[in-house]
């Protein structure tokens, strides 16, 4: 008898039905391409490609040899706590306590703190689509059913209060959205946010939770929260993080602000799963957050030129339509006219996922497919890169577009 033992033993269900993440193998494809020597343009990435502000490292530095080496209270350093809270009363004119707000290993694990807090199996969570790829996953890993809401390029990619509603059933848990929202850059005003708040005053069991991880990357004329609108702030909870703004995505730290039953929940949950935040980057955040946001403003002034420069090389490609983002790092054109269309070197494009892989393949730049984020003609661009790289990428784009006929 044999006695060999088997090289893998069965998965979770969970996992195996579980996406994985679109963005992230989409930069592993180019990197793996890069690595064999092709010159691959990278535009799928979601990190600016700024480095984090020398104060910032030097706070983390400090803190380091200030001995801050050791575990930290799960919802973060009370320091950090407080730099949060006057952030939200000075840029937000919110006034929050420190027991609500809840620091994170990043955004993304504030998503799942929340899903994990608040739903049970079967509970429904409403995603204006295009949604950021990892909501949906993150909902139905919580036992979550995700109810999308559809919208086009023609709305500026932005579902209606009345849209919405229609989605509306008792299950209804919460509504998730981005603003500035990562895939479409699509900012919500002021007055859209006051229609939804005012459409939500009929359906006091539904939550909000508005992801403001982008609000310093806007290039209208300033962020709008729906935790201002009237009635909103005990229904509504933030999420935030320095990734973006602060340029500090593998520092991995994010927050929530809300009321003091989520933020309990949320600390919870993050207790029994990993603990606090590092301890030197929670400090360095308090520094990052208290200090001068020049850095910030200047990454902003970059962003706003390449947004124009790289819609008006985009706009000179026919068929293509082109958004306007608002915010954020990227633009989601419409590539839908291409579809049913095959290059002159034998590749059909049938859809956004075959558009993404031509791209790649043709042109050598990396994109992600609008399929992940819930909409199938468009296509993500990421901007966060050089003047010269998004010309270079416009150009072979263009190219690779012209010869599918
Ligand atoms: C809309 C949105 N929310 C959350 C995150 C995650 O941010 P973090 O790096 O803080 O986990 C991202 C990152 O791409 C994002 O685009």
């Amino acid at each position: 008898m044999t006695n060999s033992l088997p090289t893998s033993l069965p998965l979770s269900k969970l996992v195996t039905e579980m996406q994985e993440s679109a963005t992230l193998k989409m930069a592993k494809m180019a990197r793996e391409l890069k690595a064999q020597g092709k010159d691959v343009i990278d535009l799928s990435l979601g990190e600016p490609d700024f480095d984090t502000p020398v104060h910032i490292k030097e706070a983390a530095k400090k803190a380091l040899d200030d001995g801050y080496t050791k575990y930290t209270p799960v919802n973060g350093l009370l320091e950090l706590r407080q730099a949060i809270v006057n952030k939200l009363a000075r840029e937000n004119d919110l006034h929050y306590t420190v027991n609500q707000i809840v620091v994170s290993n990043g955004a993304k694990q504030s998503v799942y703190n929340l899903c994990m807090a608040l739903l049970d199996p079967g509970d429904e969570v409403i995603l204006p689509a295009p949604y950021w790829v990892s909501y949906a996953e993150i909902v139905k890993m919580a036992g979550g059913v995700p109810v999308i809401a559809n919208s086009s390029i023609e709305q500026d990619f932005k579902s209606t209060p009345e849209e919405i509603e229609a989605l509306i059933t008792d299950r209804t848990k919460f509504i998730l959205y981005s603003s500035p929202c990562n895939p479409s850059g699509s900012v919500f005003s002021f007055d859209e946010l006051q229609a939804l708040a005012l459409m939500l005053q009929a359906h006091e069991h539904v939550l909000v939770v508005s992801d403001e991880i982008y609000e310093h990357i806007n290039f209208t004329d300033r962020h709008y929260t729906i935790a201002s609108m009237e009635g909103m702030k005990d229904r509504t909870v933030i999420i935030n993080g320095m990734s973006k703004g602060y340029a500090m995505t593998g520092w991995r730290l994010g927050y929530i602000a809300g009321p003091d039953w989520v933020a309990d929940a949320c600390t919870k949950i993050q207790g029994q799963v990993t603990s606090g935040a590092s301890s030197f980057g929670q400090k360095a955040a308090a520094v990052a957050l208290e200090s001068d946001h020049t850095p910030t403003k200047d990454m902003v002034k970059a962003f706003h030129q390449r947004r124009d420069l790289i819609i008006n090389l985009l706009e000179q490609i026919p068929l293509l339509l082109v958004n306007r983002p608002q915010g954020a790092f990227y633009i989601f054109p419409d590539v839908s006219a291409y579809f049913g269309r095959t290059s002159t070197g034998g590749y059909h494009v049938k859809d956004a996922d075959d558009m993404s892989l031509y791209l790649l393949a043709e042109a050598r730049v990396s994109t992600v497919s609008g399929v992940a984020f819930g909409n199938e003609k468009c296509i993500r661009l990421s901007y966060a890169t050089s003047d010269e790289k998004l010309k270079d990428a416009a150009e072979r784009i263009s190219k690779a577009l012209s010869i599918l006929i």
